[in-house]
């Protein structure tokens, strides 16, 4: 991959007071995050799915009070974007698989090969294997350290792993990279233009700072924004490439309808033709 048409993430001016900045745009970069970033980034969600703030509405869970929170910012940010989600179903949906995506949750980039099967008969069934869920995979990797809070966890893994820019722990990469292209050209078909993909990550730090209060870390926000920056990278080479092919679908299409309106005759002329030669 070419490095040339890497634009870096923006790094978001933060300190950890209140008036803490979040620049307005992230800007697609195809360094991926490393391995203590996706454990970051798991541990914040699991964290973001506990807290229940004062404010919230007693009905709505700690999740779904997080989205609010997030299109709330991204409306802010660009509320002609409002109209590409029709519903709060699309809203849930659409945010429920990108964090997944985000997070490099297991069901994105899990094993997913088929199990041995048991007789030939059965060799044509697929059968999946069970991959663990975030949740999971975060308790077993807290076996590993002493913290006992979320400030703690996040300090021992940033301090503890290998600073090394890829993904040493999981062998996902390559499978990831094209499920994000794919996602990247699906979202072709939900109207989104590429430029939008830099909004989502500010939306989202903006949301983890509201959620998350004092345990907003700097390096919880330099996590998020890697792993997004990453995402939308693919996402943008996938969604640019879909747009390029529906247009010169149109345009053959197009150069097709002109060449039969030029010569209206065309196949009367042929059919003709055929029984004069008949
Ligand atoms: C890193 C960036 C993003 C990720 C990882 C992501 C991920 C996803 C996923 C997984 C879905 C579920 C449907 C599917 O798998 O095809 C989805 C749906 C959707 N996304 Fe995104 N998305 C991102 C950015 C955006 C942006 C920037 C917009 C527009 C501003 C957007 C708008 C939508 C819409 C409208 C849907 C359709 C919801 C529905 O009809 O169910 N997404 N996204």
């Amino acid at each position: 991959m070419s490095s040339s048409s890497t634009t870096s993430a923006a790094e978001p001016t933060l300190d950890s007071s209140s008036s803490s900045k979040i620049e307005c745009a992230i800007h697609p970069s195809e360094t991926p995050p490393t391995q203590a970033q996706i454990d970051i980034v798991r541990y914040t969600w699991e964290r973001v799915s506990e807290i229940h703030l004062d404010t919230d509405n007693p009905t709505v869970s700690a999740t779904h009070a997080f989205g609010l929170a997030f299109y709330d910012a991204l409306f802010k940010l660009d509320p002609s974007l409002k109209p590409l989600f029709t519903n709060i179903f699309q809203q849930a949906r659409a945010l429920a698989g990108m964090v997944s995506y985000i997070a490099r949750a297991p069901n994105v980039t899990g094993p997913n090969k088929p199990q041995s099967t048991t007789s030939q008969n059965e060799s044509h069934i697929n059968k999946l294997e069970r991959v663990p869920t975030i949740r999971e995979i975060n308790a077993k990797k807290r076996k590993e350290t002493n913290a006992t809070t979320f400030q703690e966890l996040v300090c021992s893994v940033a301090t503890n792993h290998s600073t090394k820019a890829e993904n040493d722990e999981e062998g996902d990469s390559e499978r990831l990279l094209y499920k994000l292209r794919e996602l990247g050209a699906r979202h072709y078909f939900y109207n989104v233009e590429p430029r939008y993909l830099a909004l989502v990550g500010p939306a989202v730090l903006s949301a983890l700072k509201i959620r998350l209060g004092k345990e907003f870390l700097p390096e919880v926000a330099e996590a998020w924004t890697r792993a997004h920056a990453y995402a939308a990278y693919h996402m943008k080479i996938g969604l640019e490439s879909q747009a390029a092919w529906e247009q010169g679908r149109q345009k053959s299409a197009t150069a097709k309808i002109n060449s039969y309106s030029k010569n209206p005759h065309h196949n009367i002329a042929s059919c003709s033709s055929k029984e004069r030669n008949g």
